[in-house]
C-alpha cells in the first residue's frame, strides 16, 4: 500500500465482459439512481455505514463519505457480449426490471453497446451468439481487447478502468501446466492452448495493462498462478470468484449461527430452480460442475468438521440447480437442514427463498467495481481477499483457506477500510495491506 491514496479524479470506466441480466440490471440501477428514480438498496458502498471508532454505537459514517470512492456521477459503462443487444435491449430481454423504469431511461441505456466478444463455444455450449472477434490466436484476441479498452477510454474521456466479469459460467476446467507461469500462459495464448478459457484472455488483457479485474462467475479465470503472478508484476488488484447471492448468501448467514451455538449439522440439501439465460447455461453438466464446486466449499469452511468432528464430521451436503424457464430471473431455492442438539436429538430447518437473482447480484457488481478501483488507487495489488464478503468461493492470496462466514467477512472489509482511511489521513505509518512478498506459487 502506498503512502497516500490517489484521489478519485476524473471518470471511472466499468467494463463488463457479459452484458446480460446482472450487468444490465446493475447499469440500469445506477442510471436510475443518478436520476433520482430509484434507490441503490443492497449496495454497501452507497448505503452502508462504518463505525468510526471500534465499539462506539453512535459514531457512524456512510462508507462513501469515509473513503474516497468514485461517485456514481463519474461512472461510465461499457463491455463485451456475444449478442449485439444494447443495454436497453439486454435489460428488456432479461425481464428483471419493470419495463416502465427501463423506458424512462431508454436513451441512456441505448447508447451503451457491446464490443465484439472473445468467445469459444466449447466453453459455453448452450449459447450461440455471433457477435464475436475473429482473431487468429488467443494472443491476438488479448491484443484486440487491449485496443478496445484504449478506444473506450478515449471515447469516454475516462481516467481509470476496472473490469468485472459478468459473463456466463464457463465449463469446468482444472488448473494445468499452461496456467502455471506467465511465460507458459503467454506461449499458450500464442499457440491457442485449449486450456485457456475466454475469461482468462480478458483477465490477461486487463491485468497486463494494470487494470483491476474481478471475476463474478465460478470459472478459474484469475485463480491461476499465471494471472496472480502477472497481477503482482503489474501491481494490479484482482479478485474472485462467483457473486455471493441467493442460496449461498443464506447459507453463509445461517451456518455461522448454528456453529456459534455448537449445534450439529448432519445434512444440508439445497435445490433451486431458475429460468434465465444463466440457468440455461448451467443446464449443461460441464457448466453446472463449475458452479457446484464453487458452492460446495462454503459449509466446510464455516463449520470446520476437522475441528468439530462430533458436530459436522458426517455432514452430507448436496446441491442441485434446475433450469425452469417459467420462473425467469426469479430463482426459488429450498434448503432442508438436518441439525441435532443436546444428546443428539434431531431437528429440521426448512428455508424457501423466493429471490431475484440479478436484484441481489447488481449491487455486488457495483461495490466490487468501486472497491477494486479504491484498492488500485491505494496501491493494493494482487488478490483482494478482503472483498470475499461478496464472493461465493473467495480466492485467497497464497491459497490459504477462505473465510466464508459473512459476518467475519464484513468485519475484515471494514477493518481494511479503516486502515485505508488511516493511511489516507496519515494517522498511521504506512502499512503493507497487500501482504505481497515474493510469489509463493
Ligand atoms: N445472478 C446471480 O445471482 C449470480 C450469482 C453468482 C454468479 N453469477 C454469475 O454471473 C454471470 C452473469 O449472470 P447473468 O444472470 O447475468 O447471466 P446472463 O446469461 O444473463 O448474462 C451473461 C452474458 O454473458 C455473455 N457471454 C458469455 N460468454 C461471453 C464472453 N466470452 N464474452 C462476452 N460475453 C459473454 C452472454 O451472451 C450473456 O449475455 C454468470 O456467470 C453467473 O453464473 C450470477
Amino acid at each position: 500500500m502506498q503512502e497516500q491514496i490517489l484521489p478519485a479524479e476524473g471518470k471511472l470506466g466499468i467494463l463488463l465482459p457479459g452484458l446480460g441480466a446482472v450487468a444490465s440490471t446493475m447499469i440500469a440501477g445506477v442510471i436510475a439512481t443518478r436520476k433520482g428514480l430509484s434507490k441503490p438498496i443492497g449496495s454497501l458502498t452507497q448505503t452502508g455505514h462504518i463505525e468510526l471508532e471500534e465499539g462506539s454505537k453512535d459514531n457512524y459514517s456512510l462508507i462513501k463519505d469515509y473513503v474516497p470512492l468514485a461517485a456514481l456521477e463519474d461512472v461510465v459503462f461499457g463491455g463485451w457480449d456475444i449478442y449485439e443487444d444494447n443495454i436497453y435491449q439486454a435489460a428488456t430481454h432479461a425481464r428483471v426490471l419493470d419495463q416502465r423504469l427501463l423506458d424512462s431511461i431508454r436513451p441512456e441505456l441505448e447508447v451503451i453497446k457491446p464490443m465484439r466478444a472473445v468467445f469459444d463455444r466449447d466453453y459455453v455450449r448452450n449459447l450461440d451468439g455471433k457477435f464475436i472477434k475473429n482473431s487468429a490466436t488467443k494472443w491476438d484476441a488479448a491484443q484486440e481487447l487491449i485496443k478496445d479498452i484504449e478506444t473506450f477510454k478515449k471515447a469516454n474521456n475516462v481516467s481509470r478502468v476496472v473490469i468485472v466479469w459478468t459473463g456466463s459460467t464457463e465449463k469446468y476446467l482444472e488448473q494445468s501446466a499452461v496456467h502455471e507461469t506467465i511465460a507458459a500462459f503467454e506461449a499458450g495464448l500464442k499457440s491457442n492452448d485449449v486450456n485457456i478459457a475466454p475469461s482468462m484472455v480478458y483477465a490477461y488483457a486487463a491485468v497486463s495493462q494494470g487494470i483491476p479485474f474481478i471475476n463474478g462467475a465460478p470459472n478459474l479465470t484469475t485463480d491461476i498462478p499465471a494471472i496472480v503472478q502477472l497481477a503482482r508484476k503489474t501491481k494490479t488488484a484482482i479478485g474472485g470468484k462467483d457473486f455471493k447471492t441467493g442460496q449461498t448468501l443464506m447459507k453463509t448467514i445461517v451456518a455461522p449461527g448454528l456453529a456459534a451455538r455448537s449445534l450439529g449439522v448432519s445434512g444440508w440439501y439445497s435445490t433451486n430452480i431458475l429460468g434465465n439465460r444463466d440457468g440455461l447455461v448451467l443446464d449443461d453438466e460441464q457448466n453446472f460442475k463449475t458452479k457446484e464446486v464453487s458452492k460446495l466449499g462454503v459449509l466446510e469452511d464455516i463449520l470446520r468438521p476437522d475441528l468439530h468432528p462430533d458436530l459436522y464430521g458426517d455432514l452430507y451436503h448436496k446441491i442441485r440447480i434446475n433450469y425452469y424457464p417459467p420462473h425467469g430471473d426469479n430463482k426459488e431455492s429450498w434448503d432442508n437442514i438436518d441439525i441435532f442438539g443436546w444428546l443428539n436429538y434431531p431437528m429440521q430447518i426448512k428455508i424457501n427463498f423466493l429471490c431475484r437473482d440479478s436484484i441481489l447480484a447488481a449491487p455486488i457488481v457495483l461495490d466490487l467495481a468501486l472497491f477494486a478501483d479504491l484498492a488500485q488507487r491505494a496501491g493494493m495489488y494482487g488478490v483482494q481477499d478482503w472483498l470475499s464478503f461478496y464472493l461465493k468461493s473467495p480466492q485467497t492470496q497464497n491459497g490459504e483457506q477462505a473465510e466464508n462466514d459473512v459476518f467475519k467477512q464484513l468485519n475484515t472489509l471494514k477493518q481494511v477500510l479503516r486502515t485505508i482511511k488511516q493511511q489516507d489521513t496519515q494517522e498511521l505509518p504506512a502499512l503493507d495491506l497487500t501482504k505481497e512478498t515474493e510469489p509463493a506459487i
